[in-house]
Order: C-alpha cells, then sequence, then structure tokens
C-alpha cells in the first residue's frame, strides 16, 4: 500500500530516482487538484516576511502548470484564494490581490506557449476590480487552447458550492422546470460552479490531513497524495512522485476492480 503521507526528508527525497516518462500516459491521473499549502512557514523558516512565500509560491504555480501541461494532463486545480482567507489580515489579502493581478497578467505568454487554458471557479464577484478584470481576459485570451484546463479556485468554498448549486436547482423547482424528485447526484454536480470530470488525484503540500473545505463534492473517490514539502519548495521531481504513487493505486470507487463490474466514472 502507498503510503498516504510523504513524511521523508528532502536528503532521503533526492536520492531516489525520479522521472515519470516510463509511467503510461492512462496510468496518469486526468485531473489533478492541489491545496497549495505552507507559503507563510517556508518564508518564516527562512527569517522573511509570509510576503516572500507567496511570491516564491507564485512561480510554484508556473513550474506546476507547466509540467502538468508537457505531460498531457487533462485538467490542474489549484486552491489560490478560500472564502476563509478573506479573515487574513489585510495587508496580506491587499498582498495576495496585487499578486495574483501581476500573475495573471505576467502568465500570459507561458499559458499560450503550452496551450494552456485558464478557467476559475468561486464567488469571482467578491474579487477586487483589478485582479477580476485581469482574470476575464486571461480567461478570453486562453479560451481556445486545447491543453491543460487550470483551473484557479478563487474565493472559494467547497460548502458555499455546493450551497450554490442547490440555490440553482431550488430556483428551478420554483419556477416549475424541474420536479423535486428529479434532483440527483448528476444534476447538483452539473450545477457545480465548472461541472467537468472530478480530481482523481489531490495533492497537499505542508503535511497538514485536510481537506480545508476543497471541492467537497468532487473528491468523494480521489486519490489523496499529502507531502512536508511547503508549496514554495515544490518541483518537479516531487509532483512525480506524487504521480507515480497515483499510478500504484487501485481505484474501485466503492465497487470491486473488475471494470465490467463497476464502469469507469467520468
Ligand atoms: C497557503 O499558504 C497558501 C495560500 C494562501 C493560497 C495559495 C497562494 C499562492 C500560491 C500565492 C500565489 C497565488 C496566486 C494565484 C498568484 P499559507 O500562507 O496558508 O501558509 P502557512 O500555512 O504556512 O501560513
Amino acid at each position: 500500500m502507498t503510503s498516504l503521507s510523504d513524511s521523508r526528508s528532502p536528503d532521503d527525497r533526492n536520492t531516489e530516482p525520479v522521472g515519470i516518462d516510463d509511467i503510461p500516459r492512462e496510468k496518469l491521473p486526468p485531473h489533478v487538484a492541489m491545496i497549495m499549502d505552507g507559503n507563510g512557514r517556508w518564508a518564516q523558516g527562512r527569517g522573511l516576511p509570509r510576503t516572500s512565500g507567496h511570491e516564491k509560491g507564485a512561480n510554484t504555480i508556473r513550474t506546476i502548470t507547466t509540467e502538468c501541461a508537457r505531460l498531457g494532463l487533462r485538467q490542474l486545480t489549484l486552491y489560490a484564494f478560500s472564502n476563509e482567507n478573506w479573515k487574513r489580515p489585510r495587508t496580506e489579502i491587499a498582498f495576495l490581490m496585487r499578486l495574483l493581478r501581476r500573475f495573471l497578467i505576467d502568465e500570459r505568454p507561458t499559458l499560450m506557449e503550452n496551450d494552456v487554458r485558464l478557467t476559475a471557479i468561486g464567488r469571482l464577484d467578491d474579487l477586487p476590480a483589478g485582479p477580476r478584470t485581469e482574470l476575464d481576459r486571461t480567461i478570453e485570451l486562453t479560451k481556445g487552447h486545447a491543453g491543460l484546463n487550470l483551473c484557479l479556485a478563487l474565493s472559494y468554498g467547497g460548502r458555499a458550492e455546493i450551497v450554490d448549486a442547490c440555490r440553482k436547482l431550488a430556483e428551478r423547482v420554483r419556477s416549475g422546470e424541474l420536479a423535486p424528485e428529479a434532483i440527483d447526484e448528476d444534476s447538483i454536480s452539473r450545477n457545480l460552479y465548472q461541472p467537468g470530470r472530478d480530481p482523481d488525484l489531490l495533492l497537499r503540500t505542508a503535511g497538514e490531513m485536510r481537506v480545508s473545505n476543497f471541492l467537497l463534492w468532487q473528491i468523494s473517490y480521489a486519490e489523496l497524495f499529502v507531502t512536508d514539502v511547503c508549496w514554495p519548495q515544490l518541483d518537479v521531481p516531487e509532483l512525480h512522485r506524487a504521480l507515480r504513487a497515483y499510478a500504484t493505486r487501485t481505484r474501485k470507487f466503492g465497487g470491486l476492480v473488475d471494470p465490467a463490474v463497476h464502469p469507469a466514472r467520468r
């Protein structure tokens, strides 16, 4: 069995063989979701302000996105700013929003070169005008790209998403368009912020064993991988370790291994 957490020291990890190109493509997770945690700890451990961790964290997004695109993954969903993050000090929120705006402008060439389509989920109307405008522009600019879907979760909460889906369904019930008994798992899935394939792998950095209100509905059957590495230090070899771990997992979705008995999910 593959361990849930990778608690080896960086030295141990560095002696292991890395790489992923020997793993057959169909063994890679089409949709990877990531909880990017540990920016503050990374910075404070080096005597730097927390904001340096966020800055370095933005560079990590570029590295990880580029590799996921190279590997031909379909979707990478990143928890960039949660509903709960609005509770942080005003100065940190302002810094993160400025960083997000800058990121959305600066990353355009990388997104273009790598055929990456940018999308976003969350209560996007909560975002200040600056980042919101650049978000809309980058989404528009990259919408024709056929490669990786880089989905940023912004002002996002898993419970809020389920509430918002229920409200949409309730409106249709009120208008007489939908019968309450017609509501099923598929109709809830279809009314989430971005209907589509559920994450196959959920990776969390900085060692915490929590899902922190991320994609609560969608991760029902995701494989979990928690690394002790903080987000600013997550690199391609560590990403490969997570993908390798995923490739060894047997996914049964509560059924049996034989796909004839339980056909693969979306
Ligand atoms: C958690 O670190 C990280 C976040 C608040 C969200 C992720 C943000 C980034 C990667 C910054 C750049 C993002 C964009 C989209 C430009 P933390 O501060 O909670 O770390 P800690 O738990 O060690 O304090």
